[in-house]
């Protein structure tokens, strides 16, 4: 017995230790067959010898126990001090997250009209031919649908060219007054230096009763909006044609990159296109059954304006991932 103890003792790894409570303890280990030969003992000596075998039994028990536990804390203690790590040391990789561009430009945009008090709306990115076009005055076989090359799918079903079918499913579920933005993705078969077949906009749409909204109105908010995007900026409206909209307006700003001067980036005018806006025009209150209101909308592509104010050459780098780009916007 004493012989046990002092192998349990002199164990040096926990593979040892299993060895020996195999050889103790397993169906062929010599507690077993211990007690196998108890039944050919005599009967008055039977008791004593099994009360000899249980105690062996128990304080092999704890023995192996204490042990284990011991080995365990070593081999822990071994392997911190195998395995150190210096938390401290510089690593030159230093990987850090960044906003990409465009969300942060959106959540700018976005940040200026919550201010502004407009609420936040959104719509589906798969629209029907209703929404995007018809309800917009833009009937079918309209030549103006060629302004926005769209991607179909069966039975009506599209991806929208503009977040403008928002202002439509807006309409259609409250009542006026209204003051929302939209932002979000929309899509359109186009690729090149400053087209992507995927962007993002923002649309706005301010409704109020018949004569209560005025192009005056509009023109002091987008004054204000671009100033806070762009800083001190001159701002001109260029009349235009929008289906959805009467009178309309493209918004330029003085170029930012040579303040009028004239350079590449405006194409020698001196001028940046960034808007899109106008009247609501009266078709577009008719398609979802509004009477005796008047409002303004406009829209604006968040990538075009993400370009100018981080002043990015071309747009598709903005969507290729490339670490290089995105570093430089932490
Ligand atoms: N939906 C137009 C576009 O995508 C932008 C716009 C919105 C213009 C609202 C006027 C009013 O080009």
């Amino acid at each position: 017995m004493e012989e046990w103890i002092e192998k349990i003792k002199n164990a040096v790894s926990l593979e040892e230790l299993d060895k020996i409570r195999v050889a103790i303890f397993g169906k062929k280990g010599i507690l077993a067959s211990e007690f196998a030969k108890l039944k050919n003992l005599p009967n008055d000596i039977k008791p004593k010898v099994a009360k000899e075998l249980n105690e062996f039994k128990e304080k092999i028990n704890r023995v192996l126990n204490e042990k284990k536990a011991a080995l365990e804390k070593e081999e822990i203690e071994k392997a911190l001090k195998a395995e150190k790590i210096d938390l401290s040391l510089y690593s030159p990789a230093g990987i850090k997250g960044a906003i990409h561009p465009v969300r942060d430009t959106m959540d700018r945009i976005i940040e200026y009209f919550i201010h502004m008090n407009f609420s936040i709306q959104t719509g589906p990115l798969v629209e029907d031919d209703f929404h995007n076009f018809e309800a917009l005055n833009l009937p079918k076989h309209h030549p103006a649908r060629d302004m926005q090359d769209t991607f179909y799918f069966k039975d009506d079903m599209l991806l929208r060219t503009h977040t403008s079918p928002v202002q439509i499913r807006t309409m259609q579920n409250t009542k006026p007054p209204i003051r929302m933005i939209s932002p979000g993705a929309v899509f359109r078969r186009d690729f090149d230096l400053t087209h992507t077949p995927m962007f993002h906009q923002v649309e706005g749409l301010l409704v109020d009763e018949k004569g209560a909204v005025s192009f005056a109105n509009l023109k002091f908010l987008l004054q204000d909006f671009l100033t806070y995007m762009f800083g001190d900026v001159e701002v001109r409206f260029r009349p235009s044609f929008f289906p959805f909209t009467e009178p309309s307006a493209e918004v330029d700003i003085s170029c930012i990159f040579c303040e009028g001067e004239g350079c590449r980036v405006c194409s020698q005018t001196g001028w940046l296109e960034v808007l899109g806006c106008g009247m609501v025009d009266p078709n577009v209150f008719k398609a979802v059954g509004y009477d005796n209101v008047s409002g303004y909308a406009f829209g604006l592509g968040v990538e075009r304006f993400a370009m100018l104010i981080h002043k990015i050459p071309d747009l598709r780098s903005l969507f290729e991932g490339d670490l290089r780009l995105l570093e430089q916007f932490r």
